[in-house]
Order: structure tokens, then C-alpha cells, then sequence
């Protein structure tokens, strides 16, 4: 086999185990097989005609350059879609950055839009006061990591929300213009220019300021997304031919057409029914933090059913939904202290187990991690595969940033499989450091060194100009 499951010491129980997971062990050809069907889902976003009905979006963000390294600047960012909800001011030449992390409570998440937006508005204007920024006009980068509409910089339209977000009256909105309403309501302090990013923007161009061959940014944490440079004439629904567009792809929504049915298992089905948002966002279900636990938990709930673990005791904390963090997967698969610490769950969870349990848990969380690795591995190669074939290289060199707590944890599971599935390109893995908060910041900054530069050249065109009608005056 072409990715070995078990590398743990086979329980003896396995042999009736191998029947529950390998619907989750996905050959080669069915990775290139996931890869190939992505692929055209790609270009049916990037369709004129196509991109309404497109599962994945494949949404224009109106960047159309990633940083040189010399961009400067001070900026305050929000950071909203992953598992907390952050102010930052961000120095970007100095690195520097002051940052206050605010929970979202449950209700708000399924609250009305005008309370999430007021909250937001109470936390910034907290840190500003806090931080003495409230007299200042600072330009804002809102890292907002839902799939939107973008139709200007700081224009952009919810489609949907995802991973456990449901506020009334936002879909369909300009969630910048929420955003400055809700600012306005209070009154107490000013914001600058506004700038709206995806997250995977963000990583992007925050690992492009240290690194320029970035043109990929990738996330895999509560949900999963990727963004890349995309030359701007295969962008049908936008006009221009010229230059490179970032394009947040959203491919959580990859199989949302039913084309990855085949390889779903009854697992996937039930996180994808119970959810608050069913048929949407199937491969995210499929490999991101939010659905990880719940894939692992079902698994063992049914094996237990079956007798094979437990003494077929299901425990109170076992059977309820979401009792499994998928913090736990990562724990028990530590390499050293992986059984100790699944021993230490399992307990914690009152469940009755013994050695082999706490080992055929391990092969459990190992298949499902394995398999969520292997499937965000098939769509990274079908990106980088595609940003060679754009430009006609035999070979490409490029650097994918990458945030996300499942990429920290499984970080080499992931890597080798997009090199043998993409063996032409020769890809560097970033971790970015914040980036999905201070890429908005940068998205801010580029845009300010492209126009400080433009307005360069433009000086020194006018003084060309001068020169020459000088040199005309001086011949005549
Ligand atoms: C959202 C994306 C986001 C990703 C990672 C998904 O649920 O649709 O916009 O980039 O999560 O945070």
C-alpha cells in the first residue's frame, strides 16, 4: 500500500477493525482521481457562465500583488472565523504587534448579525482605549474568514456562513459596511481605510513579506480554504487580461454537488446531517478541526455498539455529540506519550478500557487524521500542479503558507503525500505567525507601496517630461 495506516503495534482485535476503517484509507488512484475532479472544479468557478452554480467558489479578491518585502506601515486588524476573535495593531516593518484575543460566545454565534457586530465594535474600541490608539485614524485590514463576494477591497458580500457561525441578517450583506455601522452606533473612535480579507489572503501575503515565491496560502484548522495567484485572463466573470489575481478558491465546498459521494463514509454522512448547515461544505467535513473529533467519536460509539471496545459500554460522554475534541486526536497520536495520554481520555471520558482499546483508539485517530492529511494533500497538488501548467514550467519552485492547528499537527503527513502527488513541483511549506491577522494589515500595505511607487513613477515621468521639453527649448 501506498500510505501504511497503522504504524502503531497492531492490537489483536485489528482484523475486525480494518472493516470499520478502510472506507477511510484512500489509495493513490483515488487521490488522483479527488485531484482530477477538483481540477475541473476549478475552472467551473473560474467560468463566466459556470461560477454561479460552481461548488467551489473560486472567488476574485482583488489583490494582484504579493509583498516585496519592503512594505511599511501601522494598522489595526480584526481577525474573525477561526477559534477566537482578535484585535491586533500591527507595525509591519518592525513585526511588532499588540494583540487581544476575545471570545465569541456561543449565542452570538447563532445570534443576530447586529449583536455580533456590535460586539466586534465594543472589543476594538476596548483595545484602542486600552492601548491609547482611540485619537488615531488608522487604516483597518478585517481578516473575515467566510466565503464572500468580494466586489471592491473593502466591499464584500457574505455568501454563507460556516463552522458553527449562523447570525441572522448577514448573508446576502456587505459585512465591511456592518462593520463601519456598527462603529458608527457607538460614536467614540474613528477607523481609516478598511481593507477585507479571507484568512488564507492573510497567510498568504503575511508569509510573502519573509518569503517572495509565496503565492499559495493555505489553511486546515476549525475549517480548511486555500487561496493562489491566478493569472488574471483565466478569470472569465472578471475583465483585464494582464497580471495575476489572488483567488480564494474556497474549496471546503468541494463535493457539494455530490461528486465526492463515492468516497464519503456513513461517519461523514452523519457529522454532514447533524450539522447546522447539511449539504454544505463537504470537504471541509470531511478534514477540518470543526469535524475531526465528531468523525472519530462516531467511529468508536459504532464499534462499541458492536463489541469490539468497552466491554460494548458506550459511556455518557461518548455518546454525546462533540464530547470528542479533535485536540484529543492530535494528543493520542503523539508519538511518545500517545497511549498515556489516550489512557488518560478514555478515563476522563469514563469509558471502561484496556490496552488494546486504548490501542485500536490510536489506529482510529490515526486513519481519520491520515485521511483528512491525504485529502487537503490531493487538493494542494491540484493547485500547485495548476500554477505550473499556467506557466508552461516543466518544473515549478513555490511556497505555500500554511496556518491552521490539524497542518501544525500533521505537518509531514500532509508534505509527502503532495509531493508524490504533485512530483513535478518543488514546494516549500511556511507556517505563518499570525498571518491570518497581519495579512489584512499587508493586503493595506502593499496596496499603499503600489500607489507610493506608482506615484514615483508618475514624478519621475513628469520630470522626464521636463527634461525633454527642456532639451527641446535648448535645440530650438
Ligand atoms: C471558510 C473560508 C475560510 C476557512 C478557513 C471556511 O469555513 O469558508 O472562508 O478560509 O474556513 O478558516
Amino acid at each position: 500500500m501506498f500510505f501504511t495506516v497503522n504504524e502503531f503495534e497492531q492490537p489483536c482485535r485489528c482484523s475486525s477493525v480494518e472493516k470499520y476503517l478502510q472506507p477511510f484509507q484512500l489509495s493513490p488512484e483515488t487521490l488522483q482521481e479527488v485531484s482530477a475532479r477538483l481540477r475541473k472544479d476549478l475552472l467551473r468557478g473560474l467560468g463566466k457562465h459556470s461560477h454561479h452554480k460552481a461548488p467551489v467558489k473560486m472567488l476574485p479578491t482583488f489583490v494582484r500583488a504579493t509583498p516585496d518585502g519592503t512594505e511599511k506601515g501601522d494598522f489595526l486588524a480584526l481577525d474573525l472565523g477561526g477559534t477566537n476573535f482578535r484585535v491586533l495593531h500591527v507595525r509591519v516593518e518592525e513585526e511588532a504587534q499588540k494583540v487581544q484575543i476575545c471570545a465569541i460566545p456561543q449565542e452570538m454565534m447563532l445570534g443576530t448579525g447586529e449583536q455580533l457586530f456590535d460586539h466586534i465594535a465594543t472589543c476594538l474600541g476596548d483595545f484602542l482605549e486600552s492601548h491609547n490608539l482611540k485619537g488615531q485614524t488608522l487604516p483597518l485590514g478585517f481578516t473575515f474568514s467566510f466565503p464572500c463576494e468580494q466586489l471592491e477591497i473593502d466591499k464584500s458580500i457574505l455568501i454563507r456562513w460556516t463552522k458553527g457561525f449562523n447570525c441572522s441578517g448577514v448573508e446576502g450583506k456587505d459585512v465591511v459596511q456592518l462593520l463601519k455601522e456598527a462603529i458608527h452606533r457607538r460614536g467614540d473612535y474613528h477607523i481609516g481605510s478598511v481593507a477585507m480579507v479571507n484568512d488564507t489572503v492573510g497567510t498568504m501575503m503575511s508569509c510573502g513579506y519573509k518569503d517572495q515565491s509565496c503565492e499559495i496560502g493555505m489553511i486546515i484548522g476549525t475549517g480548511t480554504n486555500a487561496c493562489y495567484m491566478e493569472e488574471i485572463k483565466n478569470v472569465k466573470r472578471i475583465e483585464g487580461k494582464d497580471g495575476r489575481m489572488c483567488i480564494n478558491t474556497e474549496w471546503g465546498g468541494f463535493g457539494d454537488d455530490g461528486c465526492l459521494d463515492d468516497i464519503l463514509t456513513e461517519f461523514d454522512v452523519e457529522v454532514d446531517k447533524t450539522s447546522i448547515n447539511p449539504g454544505v461544505h463537504i470537504f471541509e467535513k470531511m478534514i477540518s478541526g470543526m469535524y475531526l473529533g465528531e468523525i472519530v467519536r462516531l467511529v468508536l460509539v459504532k464499534m462499541t455498539k458492536d463489541k469490539l471496545l468497552f466491554k460494548g459500554q458506550i459511556s455518557e460522554a461518548l455518546g454525546t455529540p462533540g464530547r470528542f475534541e479533535t485536540k484529543f486526536i492530535s494528543e493520542i497520536e503523539e508519538p511518545d506519550s500517545g497511549l498515556e495520554n489516550a489512557k488518560k481520555i478514555l478515563t476522563e471520558l469514563g469509558l471502561d478500557w484496556d490496552l488494546v482499546d486504548a490501542s485500536v483508539v490510536r489506529l482510529v485517530c490515526d486513519t481519520i487524521s491520515s485521511r483528512s492529511a491525504y485529502l487537503c494533500a490531493a487538493a494542494l497538488a491540484t493547485l500547485v500542479n495548476r500554477i505550473r501548467n499556467n506557466r508552461k514550467l516543466g518544473h515549478l519552485k513555490t511556497t505555500v503558507g500554511v496556518d491552521g492547528t490539524v497542518y501544525r499537527k500533521h505537518p509531514t503527513k500532509l508534505q509527502k503525500a503532495v509531493r508524490l502527488l504533485a512530483p513535478q513541483c518543488d514546494i516549500t511549506f511556511l507556517v505563518s505567525e499570525d498571518g491570518s491577522g497581519t495579512g489584512a494589515a499587508m493586503v493595506t500595505a502593499v496596496a499603499q507601496r503600489l500607489a507610493h511607487q506608482s506615484r514615483l513613477l508618475e514624478e519621475s515621468d513628469g520630470e522626464d517630461n521636463e527634461e525633454e521639453e527642456e532639451e527641446e527649448e535648448e535645440g530650438q
